[in-house]
C-alpha cells in the first residue's frame, strides 16, 4: 500500500492541537511532525482543515429488534464513515438457547462479514437469564474479543429485560475478568404502570412516550445500578444518560471513589422533548429511550461533558423507518419502536452545537467521540487517537463550510432525519479508513466489506485503579 503525507492540517488529539504533518504507511500512522517529506509519498494538502481521528461510536444498533421491527443493518454502515466515524460497536443480543459468544459469531458470519464498511466490534447483550450459565459465560467474553456486556434494565416483558438479580450477578462475574457492564438504566416496572395508565386515560400519541418516562424513571434506575455496582465492587458504564439527576448520581459516585462511567448521546445534548408533540404522528420520529428532555437537562449534560463527569458521546443509532416501522405504534405510543437515526450526523452535530457554540473545545470533542470510547471498549491499542502506531483512521474536517442537515444527504436508508433543516457548521470532507480514502469531497467512495473486526481488550478504562 502506498505512503501518504497529510500536510499542514490542524491535528487534534484529546490533549492538544497543532499544525503538522502525518505520514501514513499502508494502514498505519508511522510519523507525526513538521515538514515531513518522503520520496514517492502522495501529498495531501490539509491546510485550513482540522485533522481528527476517525470517530469511535460505541453505541450503535444494526440488529435491534423492537417487538418484531428490526433496524437497518450493517449495509448502512457507510453512513458512519461518511459522517467521520470509522469504528462502530454494535449490540448483539444473546439468542435464546445460545451462548453470547456463539450469538455474536453467528451474527458476524451471517450479517456483517463482507458487508461492513466501518471497522467494528460487538458488545454482548445478555438476555437468557433463565439459564444461569449466562453468568458463567461472562469469563469467556475477553477471549472472544468482547470486553463489554450490556443489560437492559428497561423494557419490561421483553426477552432482553434484566432484573436486579441479573444486573448484580453480571457485575460480580464481570469484575473477575475485566469485562465492563453497561446498563440501559430505566425503571421498567414504573414505565409499564405509567404506559398503561396513560393509555387508559386516552393518551395514545407519541408525547405519551415522554410522559411515561419522566427523568426520575432514569434517575432511580441509575442510582440503583450504581448501588449494585458498589455492592459488587465492580465498575459500571451507564449508557445514554439523558437526565441531570443521573449525571449528578454518576458524578457523586466518582467523587466517593467509585468507577462509574457515563455516556450521553448527540440527541440528548441537542433535541427537545417538545419534538414528541409534533402533529400528524411526526412526534414518533423522536421516540427513543430514555426520552428526550428539556433545556435544563441539556445544559446540565453539556456541563457534565465539559467537566468530565460524563465520558463519552455516542449516537445510539437505530435505523427505523417512520412511515413503515414507527407507525406500528399509531394507536398506542408504547408500541412505537424505540430509537432514532443519528450515526452520520454525530460529528457535525457536536461540532456545530458544541465546538462552534463554545461549549467544548475540538480536543474535548475528540476525547468524547473517539479517544475515551476506544479506551473504555479496549480498542485503544489501534483506534481513537492520532499517534504513531495507530490505525490511519483520519478525518479532514472543513470548519468553514455552512450547510443545512437533510435526509437527502443521509446514507442510513431511513425515511427521515431528526436533524432535518438544522444548521450545520463545518463538514466531513475526506476520510481515511486504515490509510485508504473512503470519503472524497464528502461522498462515500469505499467498498462494501471493507470494514474489519477489531477485537476489544478486557480491563478497559473503567478498570483504572482496579487490581487484575
Ligand atoms: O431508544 C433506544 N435507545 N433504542 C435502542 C435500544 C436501547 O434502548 O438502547
Ligand atoms: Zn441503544
Amino acid at each position: 500500500m502506498s505512503k501518504k503525507i497529510i500536510k499542514n492540517g490542524k491535528i487534534v488529539t484529546a490533549v492538544d492541537e497543532f499544525i503538522g504533518d502525518i505520514l501514513i504507511d499502508g494502514e498505519k500512522i508511522v510519523e507525526i511532525g513538521k515538514d515531513l517529506n518522503l520520496d514517492g509519498a502522495e501529498i495531501i494538502d490539509a491546510e485550513g482543515y482540522y485533522v481528527l481521528p476517525g470517530g469511535v461510536d460505541t453505541h450503535v444498533h444494526f440488529s435491534f429488534d423492537y417487538r418484531g421491527n428490526k433496524v437497518r443493518g450493517f449495509d448502512t454502515s457507510n453512513a458512519a464513515v461518511a459522517g467521520g466515524t470509522t469504528t462502530v460497536v454494535e449490540f448483539v443480543n444473546q439468542v435464546e438457547g445460545k451462548s453470547i459468544v456463539d450469538s455474536v459469531e453467528e451474527y458476524e458470519k451471517n450479517e456483517v462479514l463482507g458487508v461492513a464498511m466501518a471497522d467494528y466490534n460487538f458488545h454482548g447483550v445478555a438476555t437468557d437469564f433463565r439459564d444461569t450459565r449466562v453468568f458463567d459465560e461472562i469469563s469467556k467474553l475477553p477471549d472472544a474479543g468482547i470486553p463489554t456486556l450490556k443489560l437492559f434494565m428497561a423494557y419490561k416483558g421483553a426477552f432482553y429485560h434484566a432484573n436486579d438479580e441479573a444486573v448484580f450477578r453480571a457485575l460480580q462475574a464481570a469484575k473477575d475478568c475485566g469485562v465492563t457492564v453497561m446498563v440501559h438504566a430505566e425503571n421498567a416496572d414504573v414505565i409499564d404502570v405509567l404506559q398503561k395508565q396513560l393509555y387508559d386515560e386516552g393518551i395514545t400519541e407519541p408525547y405519551g412516550h415522554a410522559l411515561s418516562r419522566p427523568p426520575y424513571v432514569e434517575v432511580e434506575a441509575t442510582e440503583r445500578a450504581i448501588n449494585l455496582a458498589k455492592l459488587a465492587e465492580a465498575p459500571l458504564y451507564v449508557a445514554h444518560v439523558s437526565a441531570k439527576g443521573s449525571s449528578d448520581a454518576i458524578q457523586k459516585a466518582n467523587s466517593e471513589g467509585y468507577s462509574i462511567f457515563g455516556e450521553t448521546c448527540t440527541h440528548y445534548l441537542t433535541q427537545d422533548r417538545e419534538e414528541l408533540a409534533k402533529p400528524n404522528f411526526e412526534g414518533a420520529k423522536y421516540v427513543c429511550s430514555p426520552a428526550l428532555r428539556t433545556e435544563e437537562h441539556r445544559e446540565a449534560l453539556w456541563d457534565a461533558v465539559d467537566r468530565g463527569w460524563l465520558n463519552t458521546i455516542t449516537s445510539d443509532h437505530c435505523g427505523f423507518d417512520w412511515k413503515d416501522q414507527k407507525h406500528f405504534g399509531k394507536d398506542n405510543f408504547a408500541n412505537i419502536p424505540n430509537g432514532c437515526p443519528g450515526l452520520q450526523d454525530r460529528l457535525a452535530v457536536l461540532w456545530t452545537y458544541g465546538v462552534d457554540k463554545g461549549k467544548i473545545t475540538p480536543s474535548q470533542l475528540v476525547d468524547l467521540y473517539a479517544t475515551t470510547p476506544a479506551k473504555v471498549h479496549g480498542l485503544d491499542y489501534c483506534k481513537g487517537h492520532l499517534g504513531v502506531g495507530y490505525d490511519a483512521d483520519i478525518v479532514l474536517y472543513n470548519p468553514n463550510s455552512k450547510s443545512t442537515m437533510s435526509n437527502d444527504n443521509s446514507l442510513h436508508q431511513v425515511d427521515y432525519n431528526p436533524y432535518e433543516g438544522w444548521e450545520q457548521v463545518g463538514n466531513v470532507e475526506t476520510v481515511y479508513l486504515r490509510g485508504e480514502k473512503v470519503v472524497e469531497d464528502s461522498k462515500y467512495i469505499g467498498k462494501k466489506g471493507q470494514g474489519k473486526r477489531i477485537k476489544g481488550k478486557a480491563y478497559g478504562l473503567t478498570y483504572r485503579g482496579f487490581k487484575k
